[in-house]
């Protein structure tokens, strides 16, 4: 039985891949995942207002009197580049000692300064760049051909900054879901994932202040990734990695089944440990071969919704007899 992909044109032993997390910002937990059978590791994000931050903080320091031109930008630039070594540090001491792909991950926002740093996740050695388009429209200024235009400006600048594969991490805050991601797919991008997990916002009501909900996913999260897989899958033009709620092997088969190219996982290593990948393996093995199947194309897509005889349940937004198991 094989499980091998070909994600981002890459070549992968296991679909399962290690999401981008503070579990991949070291490299005994990246070694620990690729023991542990993990197709691919997506490391912690490199954030734009990080990179940003630095500069701003950094060229107080060298603020410079009067107008330096050009030795400005390139303070700025060069310090910088120093708050980011020892990311692009990890990344070189992970193709050193790793054989599966290392990728990249940065999260931004805007079509701002970050994208001059992407070039560098390429010659530091990464196989490919995930980029986390994190962008939350709550400015109620903003349109949504506001929000589409700078996701296509963005891939469009790192196209021509970077010949590496590239992957965009998307969230669910789309007015036209379906159709933008198809439309993504068809700009000379690689992969999409999705979907991206946004930071929850709670409230203490002892202090009555804002503060961080649980950061970790839950099981029943799967079900809106799930769905939207099925939808998606064989309507775009690259690679799929579902992402957002798989708890157990089990999950992995159902986002496989529903289309997914691959699957990412973070909050289930958090509880159990980077190990846990292994579990994840085995159960996916133990399931193929339970059924018979030989290799992951014998059984992915099945349930996608050009394919499903029970499609009609993908678009279903409330309850109707026919469809709920409550009456
Ligand atoms: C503690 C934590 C840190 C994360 N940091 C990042 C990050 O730096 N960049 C990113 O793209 N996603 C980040 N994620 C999101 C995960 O990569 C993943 O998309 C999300 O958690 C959903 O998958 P899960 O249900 O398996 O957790 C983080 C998730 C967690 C739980």
């Amino acid at each position: 039985m094989n499980t091998n992909i070909e994600y981002l044109g890459l070549k992968l032993k296991s679909p399962i891949l290690a999401g981008s997390c503070g579990l991949t910002a070291n490299i005994e937990n990246l070694c620990k995942l690729e023991e542990a059978g993990a197709g691919a590791v997506v490391l912690k994000s490199i954030f734009e207002e990080q990179i940003i931050y630095d500069i701003k903080r950094n060229t107080h320091m060298y603020a410079p009197v009067g107008n330096y031109g050009d030795s400005y930008e390139y303070i700025a630039q060069h310090v910088a580049d120093d708050s980011v070594q020892k990311h692009f540090d990890l990344i070189r001491e992970a193709k050193r000692r790793l054989t599966i792909p290392v990728i990249g991950s940065i999260n931004c926002y805007s079509h701002e300064t970050w994208l001059t740093y992407a070039k560098q996740f390429q010659d530091a050695g990464c196989d490919a760049l995930e980029l986390n388009m994190a962008i939350m429209p709550f400015e109620t200024s903003l349109s949504t051909d506001d929000v589409e235009r700078t996701f296509s400006n963005i891939v469009q600048s790192l196209k021509k900054s970077i010949s590496i594969p590239i992957s965009i991490k998307v969230g669910t805050y789309f007015t036209d879901l379906a159709k933008f991601m198809q439309q993504l797919s068809w700009m000379g991008i690689q992969g999409i994932t999705m979907f991206n997990k946004s930071l929850q916002v709670d409230v203490d009501v002892d202090a009555e202040r804002l503060c961080n909900a649980d950061s970790l996913t839950y099981p029943g999260e799967l079900y809106n990734t799930l769905r939207w897989t099925a939808i998606l899958s064989r309507k775009l033009r690259c690679n799929l990695c579902a992402t957002t709620g798989v708890s157990d092997g089990k999950d992995v088969v159902k986002l496989l089944l529903a289309g997914a190219t691959a699957v990412q996982v973070a909050s289930c290593l958090y509880r159990h440990g980077v190990e846990y990948m292994k579990t994840l393996n085995d159960d996916l093995r133990a399931w193929m071969e339970g059924k018979g199947y030989e290799s992951l194309d014998q059984f992915r897509g099945r349930l996608a919704m050009s394919t499903s005889d029970k499609a009609g349940m993908l678009m279903r937004t409330q309850f109707m007899n026919y469809f709920a198991d409550i009456k």
